[in-house]
Parts: structure tokens; sequence; C-alpha cells
């Protein structure tokens, strides 16, 4: 008994990765690109079928199940104290346009597994357990990433925002949502975010999206923290024209002060010297995208993250600089935006040592890592101790088709997850 983790014995933890593969290649297959590839953009049918999906699993597990305004998916395993604040665990489905089945799929199907693994030993939690599917961890489709953990966390004028963007099909937010069944979406942003004290802990499993672990041959990585990330809009608007008629002198090409900016992002990054500060230029738009036509307009979407908050402030700065400079020279119209610009969040130490004696008990090697990449764990952060599990996955890849997790990393990864809510729920 003396090896036992809160009176449960590691080999007593079943799960059943069989069962997890199956459910992960299903969702999968709701999406709007073919296989391998996924492709599941907030409020598409895609989106909604696995919402129902994700409903039905959790209600088979017994969980009760309720959602909010904006599609929070919520499945609460009651405690015998059900007035302490609860043990929460959960991640995202959606998935950017052609990535693959585990980044947060993973943290949700896993979750749902880690209940069912306790489950099945007899336990019975004194906190209450929930598992949660946030809604839009990922900015494609209106540009405001973590969306619903940012609303749930209360962050101020998401309503103003909300209520002034459009997807690249020019739909706003709320009919959006309407048309996946959530038609308040605006009118109850008020209740969606969580009463103080909801949560005494949150924990999200999730694959590394980098090679750290699988080079170490390492089987858990232990987030202490998640870095800064921010997101620019750049739109540059110049006269267009005739491609063969209009001569080289008189020309203010949206496109070319595009291109720039894009370089100009790359040298800002690369000047600070650090391998910490990235940046990345992932759409550039031409209007009226034809061959023979000078573009008129151009949109680009700017993603620049740090693990050091004012370093990534000040490379912002310098490609807004950038960008007047190149708008002024090249005569073309300016609009910049910052459209996120967040600060990163710290693990809670004591989360930090259940994942580390859950991985111990389990005799799994770990190690200490910083996400660079960004999760709903970032706001959650701010209204409860957050920790976050990582798994190693296939070379590091992910956001593209070849993303891959083997069972056995994934099964540790839910075990050690499944032990960690144990060892909260109990304290
Ligand atoms: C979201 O998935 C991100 O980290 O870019
Ligand atoms: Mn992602
Ligand atoms: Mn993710
Ligand atoms: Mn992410």
């Amino acid at each position: 008994q003396s090896s036992g983790f809160c009176g449960l014995q590691s080999d007593e933890l079943i799960v059943d990765s069989f069962r997890l593969q199956q459910q992960i290649d299903e969702l999968a297959s709701f999406s709007d690109s073919s296989a391998p590839s996924v492709t599941r953009i907030l409020y598409s049918e895609a989106d909604v079928r696995a919402r129902r999906y994700i409903k039905d699993l959790m209600d088979s597990s017994g969980l009760i199940v309720r959602e909010d305004g904006v599609g929070n998916i919520f499945g609460r395993w009651e405690g015998s104290d059900s007035m302490a604040p609860a043990i929460a665990t959960g991640s995202h489905t959606d998935a950017i346009p052609f990535s693959g089945k585990y980044d947060g799929v993973v943290g949700v199907l896993g979750a749902i597994e880690a209940i069912n693994a306790l489950n099945r030993t007899g336990f019975k939690p004194r906190r209450s357990l929930e598992v949660i599917m946030f809604t839009s961890e990922e900015p494609t489709r209106f540009g405001i990433s973590c969306l619903g953990s940012r609303l749930l966390a209360g962050l101020p004028n998401m309503k103003s925002s909300l209520e002034r963007v459009v997807d690249k099909d020019n739909i706003s937010f709320p009919d959006a949502a309407a048309i996946a069944g959530y038609e308040f979406a605006l009118e109850t942003l008020l209740e969606v975010p969580l009463k103080e004290d909801t949560y005494a802990a949150f924990v999200e499993l999730h694959i590394e999206q980098g090679p750290i672990l699988e080079e170490e041959g390492i089987a858990i990585g232990i987030v202490t923290a998640i870095a800064a990330p921010a997101s620019l809009k750049v739109d540059f608007r110049g006269d267009g024209g005739h491609a063969g008629a209009v001569l080289m002198p008189s020309r203010n090409d949206a496109g070319l002060a595009a291109a720039e900016l894009a370089l100009a992002v790359e040298k800002h990054v690369l000047e600070t010297q650090s391998a910490d500060t990235v940046g990345t230029t992932g759409v550039l738009e031409l209007y009226p995208g034809a061959v023979n036509s000078i573009p008129s307009a151009a949109h680009i979407e700017i993603d620049i993250r740090d693990i050091d908050e004012q370093r990534r402030n000040s490379v912002i700065q310098h490609i807004k600089v950038s960008a007047s400079e190149i708008a002024t020279r090249r005569h073309v119209h300016l609009d910049f935006q910052i459209v996120t610009q967040d600060p990163p969040a710290a693990s809670s130490q004591k989360i930090v040592k259940a994942i580390e004696s859950a991985s111990q008990q389990l005799g799994l090697t770990s190690k200490h890592m910083i996400s660079r990449a960004y999760h709903d764990s970032l706001f959650m952060a701010r209204v409860s101790p957050m920790g976050m599990i990582f798994i190693p996955c296939y070379r590091g890849y992910s956001h593209r088709p070849d993303e891959f997790a083997s069972r056995e990393d994934l099964s540790n990864g839910i075990k050690v997850l499944a032990l960690s809510l144990l060892a909260l729920s109990s304290d």
C-alpha cells in the first residue's frame, strides 16, 4: 500500500487506448478537408458535429453536461463535497485549416478517458471534476484566439470586439453562432465569465507540438509557463490597375507593401538575437487576385510570440513603424490592427508538483518545459491555478496533417492526468 497514490495503486488505473484511438479517428472524420488533414472551424457543421459527439461521450461517461452561450461545454462529475471549488481539465476540438487529429482533441477525449479510468477504479472524488471543451481555441474564423477561455476568464472589451468582427465571407459573429445553434451568443455574454473560485485547479493535457520530448525520450512534459502570444492584422490599399498599361513609376502596389512588411517581420524578430522570439506571416491575401491586375489591396496576418513580454511588445512596435514607413514610401493606405496581445502565464507550483508525483508514481520520465504554443490554459490561469501535461508527438509536428501521438504516449498522458486529478480533487 505504501506505493499507493492517494489510496490508489497505479496499476489499477487502466486506459482504453484502442477505444480512444477510435474516437480520435472518428472525430477526425468531422472535417472540411479530406483525410489525413483535418479542418474544423468555429461554428461550421463539422464543429457542430464534434460538439454533439463530445456531449454524447460526456453523457455516456455519466457526466452532467451543460453548455454556455458561446458553446463552451462542461461535463461534471459531482464530488462528495459539491460546494468545494472543482478541479477542471479540458482543451479544444476546433482545428485550423489542413491540420491534424491530435491538437486539442487529446485534451478533451483524453480527459473523458481519464474520468472513465478513475471511475473504473471505484474512486469517488471529493471535489467535483469537470471536463471542458472550449470554444474556438484557434483564431481561424474571427482572428481571436482562445475565444471561449478568454470569455470564461472575463476579459474586458470582448463584447464590443465580437459585435464588430466578421469572417472572411463577411458573416458576423452572432450570425455564425446562431447558425450553430447559439442564437443568443452576444446577449448571454455577460453570463459566460466564471464566478470566483469556481475551480481550485485547471489541468490541460496536450501534445507537445515541438520535438523535445521525443528527441530526449521523455514521456511527460510538465509545463511551467506559457509564452506570450500576439497577433496583428494589416491592410494596405492602393489604386490597383492594369498589369500591362500602368507603368512602374505610376504604381502603388499594395501587394508589394505587404511583401515588404512580411520580410520586415522576419528582420525585426531576428534583430532581437533571441531564439525565444518568433514571428510568422501566415496569411497574405491579394485583391483582386488576378495575374494581370496590380494588387489594389493586401491583407496580412502576423503572429508574434516570446517568453519575454516586453521584448515581444517591442518587436510589435518595430513592425508598426516599418508598416507606416512602407505605406508612406509606397503611397498606399495603411490599416494596422493589434488583434490580441496577451501576457504569458505561469503554472501553479502545486499543480506542477501533482503532475510530478503522478509521473513518478507511474514510473514515467518527465521534464519541466515552457509551452511556446498557446492554449486555453493561458486564460484559465487568470481564474484558477493552472498546469499542463505534455506528451511527445511525432517529430514535434503540429498544425499539419501528419501530426501524430502514439497510443502508448497518449495512455501515459491520460494516466498522469487521471492521477493528478485524483490528487487535486482529494486535497
Ligand atoms: C494555437 O493553436 C497556437 O498555439 O497557435
Ligand atoms: Mn493549435
Ligand atoms: Mn491546441
Ligand atoms: Mn494552441
